[in-house]
């Protein structure tokens, strides 16, 4: 009797465990045969920022220690283009889908077509929204916000209310809004104690330095030369800011943020044109996606420690924290982790 029930239990639970992975194979299982490599689809908006060359090749290199194979594709900044280079990802026959989106809200149709093919979908950096994402790998973009305010709001001047702009990032790109949600939490406090006057702000589209330039220019234009800070979302932007304050004879004289620590930030930082960004060490969430997106590809468990709601679910989530880099720890920061060499930034 009891070894009839012993047998019966065993080919319950069998059944069961078969039952799963057939009805992923169902839905058209794309894990890797049995003997065959790994194969990772990167689908990134842009190659236009230093950051996302290097998170390509850090991405790249440590998936290949794993042993899989990346095919990367660059939608430069054209959504039609990205579901495209999705598709081709999916016929080409890959594993798991890696995808920088450029505009969080169009490439929800690229998740369902993934989610058809039977191909799971990280969102690496920026959120894909109104869709079953499976996983988003990125850095803590609220607080990337509140350590940029934080900063002007450490450093204003005597003289109230100290007279900010604000340039936000792209509309279609969800961490825009996050870095501009952190913010809000410091600054508008201030604003309503009458510390801080929100003089001029807008958003920079698809990021570009020029929108970030032409933006300083119009508030300079309606407001006067009587600018304390530009609290700018990211180092390009900050450029653009700093472009249109040196044609008025005002670079180095009003506090400038930015974040991504790219080369030529750090530079200004070194020369006193900006004054902070943030450093978001690259390696650890390029390393990190392409490790889960191994663990995605073969069926393993991934552990997810937070989550966040992307307008449809609460998506799993793995979050990185950021460091706020001035000229005081840049040798600390991003050169003890052999971004770039002292001499390249303190020229
Ligand atoms: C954001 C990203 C930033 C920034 C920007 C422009 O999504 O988190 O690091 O550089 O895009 O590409």
């Amino acid at each position: 009797m009891k070894t009839r029930l012993i047998f019966v239990v065993i080919s319950l639970v069998l059944s069961v465990l078969i039952g799963l992975s057939l009805a992923r194979q169902g839905a058209g299982d794309a894990r890797p045969e049995r003997s065959g490599k790994v194969r990772i689809g990167l689908s990134l908006d842009t190659l236009k920022e230093a950051r996302w060359q290097a998170d390509r090749d850090m991405f790249v290199r440590r998936a290949s220690e794993l042993g899989a194979k990346v095919q990367v594709l660059s939608a430069n900044g054209d959504d039609t283009v990205q579901i495209g280079d999705v598709e081709k990802l999916i016929t080409s026959g890959v594993n798991v889908l890696v995808i920088v989106p450029h505009d969080g809200t169009a490439m929800a149709k690229a998740v369902r077509l993934a989610h058809d093919a039977g191909i799971p979908v990280i969102a690496y950096d920026r959120i894909i929204r109104d869709s079953d994402l499976d996983l988003y790998v990125s850095f803590d973009n609220v607080r990337v916000g509140e350590l940029q305010a934080r900063f002007v709001a450490d450093h204003l001047p005597q003289q109230k209310p100290a007279r900010i702009v604000r340039i936000y990032g792209a509309k279609t790109d969800n961490n825009a809004s996050q870095f501009k949600a952190g913010q809000d939490s410091v600054i508008d406090p201030l604003v309503k104690s009458g510390a801080v006057s929100v003089v001029h702000e807008d958003w920079a589209e698809d990021w570009k330095p020029e929108n970030a330039k032409r933006i300083v220019n119009a508030a300079i234009t309606a407001k006067g030369p009587r600018i304390d800070a530009v609290l700018a979302s990211n180092d390009g932007t900050a450029g653009g800011a700093v472009q249109a304050l040196s044609e008025e004879g005002l670079a180095g004289k009003v506090l400038v943020t930015g974040q991504d620590a790219d080369l030529v930030a750090l530079q200004r930082i070194a020369t006193g044109t900006q004054a902070m960004s943030i450093y978001k060490p690259l390696h650890t969430l390029a390393q990190g996606a392409a490790e889960l997106a191994v663990k995605m590809a073969t069926g393993k468990p991934v552990v997810a420690r937070h989550t966040v709601n992307n307008g449809a679910i609460d998506v799993p989530a793995v979050l990185f924290d950021v460091v706020t880099v001035t000229s005081a720890n840049i040798d600390a920061t991003v050169v003890k982790d052999g971004l770039y060499r002292h001499e390249d930034i303190f020229r």
